[in-house]
């Protein structure tokens, strides 16, 4: 066999060992950090015991604040944090749907419940105000910002309804910045009076913040902008000890997700929500980011596999989610003229009879 490095020279050849060895280095570099941050995930999301919420001064008669708590998944982490022993004030817009929860859950576990509806797409001094008041002097130790809202179906940016956007970044974005001061320090005087008892924010962002997920547009800039306000909040708070999360999540049964069946890629909100709270502060999927975790065990595989392969930026990740959005925009649409032929049809019934 001819040696393909028999006519170099030798200072050729030892630029080509030189490259080899830099090379051999990188790779195994890249694979020793993909496997350790595999094997990381691994423990996360099956090996270590669940996050222990007594560090947030669970049953001291604490309190926690969940926002889009009426429904979903908000409703589930109202629930499931009450369970941990926490009162819970329960803020969102249908003040009904608000006395059910706090009716469900203050039969169901021994805890306290106060209820706050305001309508977070009108962004006004008074509903803030109103929260201040309805939480002055409460010892809240966790924030929980789940409220949002995602478009009525995939649409593209050009086409997307006026109200619906600045809805989707008031509510997800606006409303966020401002309950989180309202309730921060109340968090930070809270924990400075409890030795050793730290304040967690959680804040709910997509699958859409972590892929820009084209047809989805607006959505998707309004939870990045939570990937990285939250990261730079959880640096600043991290030494005042509130621990800052960023939750990522790909679709769960809900209202929002028209969703209504469970497999193994698409949990409903309880299963969610016992995922996240078991992982809070670990980093299950999302293992290359800081303050921020993918808790859910498929969902966290499905992050962890394309950033360690074509990546969340790549142009094959946006093509991918740009075709999956055009053929669900052209089944919604399919689906809406059903239902208005069969209301048509039935308004002329009623007419004939
Ligand atoms: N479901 C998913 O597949 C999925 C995936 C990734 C991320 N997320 C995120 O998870 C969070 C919760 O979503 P979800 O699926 O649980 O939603 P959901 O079932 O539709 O519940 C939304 C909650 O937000 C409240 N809300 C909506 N608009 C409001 C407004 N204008 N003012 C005040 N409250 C309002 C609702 O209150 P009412 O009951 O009064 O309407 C309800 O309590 C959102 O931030 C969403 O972006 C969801």
């Amino acid at each position: 066999m001819v040696c393909p490095f028999s006519d170099f020279t030798g200072t050729e050849s030892k630029v080509v060992t030189g490259l080899a060895f830099v090379a051999l280095t990188v790779g195994l570099f890249k694979l020793t950090t993909a496997t350790l941050s595999f094997l990381s995930m691994i423990f996360d999301l099956y090996i270590l015991p669940p996050v222990n919420f007594s560090q947030y001064g669970a049953k001291k008669g604490n309190w926690a604040l969940v926002t889009g708590a009426s429904d979903g998944i908000g409703k589930e982490y109202a629930r499931q944090i009450a369970k941990k022993g926490f009162n819970v004030v329960l803020v969102s817009r249908t003040k009904a749907k608000l006395e059910a929860v706090a009716k469900e859950i203050e039969g169901e576990f021994d805890v306290k419940t106060i209820i706050v509806a305001f309508d977070a797409s009108k962004d006004v001094p008074e509903s803030y105000e109103a929260l201040k008041e309805a939480i002055k002097g409460l010892p809240i130790t966790i924030l929980i910002n789940n409220v949002g809202k995602s478009h009525s179906m995939p649409v593209s940016f050009l086409d997307t309804d006026e109200k619906e956007m600045n809805d989707i970044i008031t509510i997800n974005d606006f409303t966020t910045l401002r309950v989180t001061r309202v309730v921060s320090p109340l968090i930070l005087s809270t924990i400075q009076k409890q030795n050793g008892v730290r304040g967690l924010i959680v804040n709910m962002s997509s699958f859409a913040g972590l892929f820009p997920t084209p047809m989805l547009a607006t959505y998707t800039g309004s939870k990045f902008f939570l990937q990285g306000w939250s990261a730079a909040l959880a640096g600043e708070l991290k030494p005042q000890n509130i621990d800052v999360e960023c939750v990522l999540s790909y679709l769960v049964t809900s209202a929002m997700s028209k969703v209504r069946r469970t497999s193994f890629t698409v949990p409903n909100p309880k299963q969610f929500v016992a995922s996240t709270l078991k992982n809070i502060g670990r980093r299950g999927g999302a293992q290359e980011r800081y303050a921020t975790i993918t808790p859910y065990p498929s969902h966290a595989l499905m992050h962890w596999a394309v950033a360690n392969t074509v990546g969340v930026f790549s142009k094959a990740a946006n093509h991918l989610n740009y075709q999956m959005h055009k053929s669900i925009r052209i089944r919604a649409l399919r689906k809406a003229k059903r239902i208005a032929e069969a209301n048509a049809k039935d308004s002329d019934f009623q007419k004939t009879e």
